[in-house]
């Protein structure tokens, strides 16, 4: 088999690159080794940023997103018992954020893929990439029916923070910036309208909470726990006292309870790598960088070097301009640099730690949370770069 781009993983990533791609008249095959109904139900992160929005109207997969998605104009910062309402579109040039599960923005893009009859094949794990430095590189990949190869011009690495993309390139040749974090997040979806109508980062004495929502119906929730916890160390009961008491306002807020229908721990780390391009093999979404995700930056990130990819090869195969793919890398670190520092800062800026180093972190994050809520410059930078920073004009 052959096709322009093979395209590993079909999270938001590969799938986008496809059918931006695809309306350029520049053929893919995109290949995922889980079933197609594993993908669609993974429940992942939920936060757009204005130019994701643009980018999946500009591929056709804007239509649910812009009926359901729900609009927000503002968060809320919650600690010592009060919440303090940031308006972020208010301070960024009116922007706001939808609210838009991955895995919603996934099964539209699975959909589109379907309508225009282009191949997009599951239960296919690649197993090998090879020939990256050649102008024909080769997938090999396992499926039920056996062990098959696809020819390509490029290669699109979209497959993820373990895939076997980033693994392929040649050891030295790949300088990585990490860094790890002394927790992890509990995740929880629950079958409750939400008690809030905008999202609450909430910094308490034991530990971060975050109240979001996928829709009217349905909340979603985060605790900070500890790294290599369990889920099933937490039952139902545990989880929603610790949501009241994490959550719990002097004027006494309400938290409706309802089922809880998926529980799941992720562990946090911020990793860059400083080349995305190897040849013919380009890497794109988490397989290139991952975000804590207390900034709800890594689909966004996603998307956005999908749309710089689909540009770049486009560029190449319509008007024979190599330049685009040239400067892929220096591109995509430009806003993957600014989204990694943002998730960082808002990372440190609301979990707790232990320790000696803990309590000086601690007087300085409570002095940092105040003067956000009292200072418009403060909390116009944390608008700013909530929403995202890709419009911003030159000060
Ligand atoms: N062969 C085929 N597919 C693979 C392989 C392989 N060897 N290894 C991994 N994959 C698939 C995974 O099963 C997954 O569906 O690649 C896909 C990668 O998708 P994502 O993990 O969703 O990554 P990406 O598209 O970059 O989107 C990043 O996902 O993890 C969240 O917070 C992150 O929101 C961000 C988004
Ligand atoms: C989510 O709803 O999954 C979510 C929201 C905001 C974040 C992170 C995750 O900062």
């Amino acid at each position: 088999m052959r096709t322009q781009v093979g395209i590993i993983g079909a999270g938001p990533a590969g799938l986008l690159l496809a059918q931006l791609l695809h309306r350029q008249g520049v053929d893919s095959v995109v290949l995922e080794r889980q079933d197609e109904a594993y993908v669609r139900s993974r429940i992942r992160a939920g936060v757009l940023e204005p130019a994701t929005v643009e980018a999946l109207c500009e591929a056709g997969a804007g239509e649910r997103l812009l009926r359901e998605g729900l609009v927000h104009h503002g968060i809320e910062l919650r600690f010592g018992g009060r919440g303090h309402r940031i308006p972020v579109s208010r301070l960024a040039g009116g922007r706001a954020i939808t609210v838009y599960g991955q895995q919603e923005v996934v099964a539209d893009l699975i959909d589109l893929r379907r309508s225009v009859g282009a191949p997009l094949e599951f239960g296919a794990e690649v197993t090998a990439v090879a020939g990256t430095d050649s102008a024909s590189p080769v997938i090999t990949y396992r499926t039920a029916t056996g062990e098959h190869e696809l020819r390509c011009d490029f290669i699109a690495g979209c497959d993820g923070f373990h895939g076997v993309s980033r693994a392929a390139v040649r050891p030295g040749s790949l300088r990585t910036y990490q860094r790890d974090y002394p927790y992890a997040w509990l995740g929880v979806l629950a079958a409750v309208p939400p008690s809030a109508e905008e999202l609450v980062y909430a910094r308490h004495e034991r530990g971060f909470a975050l109240h979001s929502m996928r829709s009217p119906q349905m909340s979603r929730f985060y605790l900070q726990v500890e790294p290599g916890t369990k889920a099933t160390d937490w039952p139902d009961e545990r989880i929603w006292k610790e949501l009241r008491t994490r959550l719990a306002t002097d004027d006494g807020r309400r938290l409706d309870e309802g089922e809880i229908v998926d529980r799941s721990v992720t562990g946090m780390r911020s990793f860059v790598c400083g080349e995305m391009r190897h040849g013919r093999l380009l890497l794109a979404g988490d397989a290139a960088h991952i975000v804590p995700p207390t900034g709800a930056k890594g689909l966004n990130l996603a998307v956005a070097d999908a749309r710089v990819l689909a540009r770049a090869l486009t560029a190449h195969y319509r008007a024979g301009d190599p330049g685009p793919l040239d400067s892929y890398t220096a591109t995509c670190l430009e806003h993957i640099w600014r989204a990694q520092d943002f998730s960082s800062w808002m990372t440190t800026l609301l979990h707790r730690q232990e320790g000696a180093a803990g309590e000086f972190d601690d007087r300085a994050q409570l002095s940092r949370l105040e003067y956000l809520c009292r200072s418009r410059a403060a909390a116009t930078a944390l608008a700013e770069n909530y929403v995202g920073t890709g419009l911003l004009c030159p000060a």
